[in-house]
């Protein structure tokens, strides 16, 4: 689905990912876990193309996309949850949804409601007023409706009351079950841990670790050593 080769990125004279590879296979979950700075965001401009790599590929249903703009790449198939929800503050949620549906796949207006009751029946408020977990429920509907085949969340649970990650958390399991290819960056470990079928750990813009969630679970010495828990 998306495979990443030897990825080198900067910004300006800051080298930042210093020869990334990591790959997601249809329908699998999988992890970036990594303390705050290493380049995982970096990681996710670099694929979405808004801050393309000097060097490496990237491909996406085998198509190279290191050079393709960043509005193509979107609609090639990538759905894109920012760091930071980046919802359209004085659109309403329905508006907010329209911008980005493309109607050529499972996830209709009504299938994505559909899993984010809250969303429906707030319809005509102003994306501004939402609470963040309602804005980051509103982020995560808004790549849906364009029918991605890869989703790339960064931090969705960032900021989240424990309610909302819960909620969130039963989100990515149904899409998971809906056979959904996602690329997950994430810091909250058991959150991660939960739903991913593998995980990649980066350090200073390089990939130090690759393994399956349940030896991260038990690993204490990863745990320390890369993450800091
Ligand atoms: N727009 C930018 N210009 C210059 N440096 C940046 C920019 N964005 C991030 N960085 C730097 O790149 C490094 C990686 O950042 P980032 O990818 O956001 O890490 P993470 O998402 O893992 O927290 C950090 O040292 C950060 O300061
Ligand atoms: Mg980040």
């Amino acid at each position: 689905m998306l495979n990443i080769e030897d990825v080198h990125t900067y910004y300006g004279d800051s080298y930042v990912l210093q020869g990334v590879s990591l790959e997601v296979m249809p329908g699998q979950v999988v992890a970036l876990l990594g303390r705050n700075g290493v380049g995982k965001t970096t990681l996710a401009r670099s694929i979405m193309g808004l801050t393309p790599p000097r060097k490496g590929v990237i491909r996406f249903r085998n198509a190279d996309i290191t050079h393709t703009p960043a509005h193509r790449i979107a609609r090639l198939g990538i759905g894109y949850v920012p760091q930071g929800r980046q919802v359209f503050r004085s659109l309403n949620i329905r508006e907010n949804l329209q911008v980005t549906a493309r109607g050529d796949g499972q996830w209709t207006f009504e299938r994505v409601l559909d899993l984010f009751p809250n969303l429906r029946s707030r319809m005509r408020s102003l994306a501004g007023k939402l609470s963040g977990g309602e804005q980051q429920m509103l982020a995560a509907a808004r790549a849906l409706v364009g029918n991605p085949g890869l989703l790339l969340m960064d931090e969705p649970t960032e900021g989240l009351a424990p309610l909302m990650v819960r909620e969130l958390g039963r989100t990515i399991g149904e899409l998971k079950q809906a056979g959904t290819s996602i690329l997950l960056i994430e810091q909250q470990l058991n959150f991660a841990l939960r739903y991913a079928d593998i995980v990649f750990i980066m350090q200073k813009g390089v990939i130090v670790h690759k393994c399956l969630p349940e030896e991260l679970a038990s690993d204490t010495a990863a745990k320390s050593r890369f993450l800091g828990v």
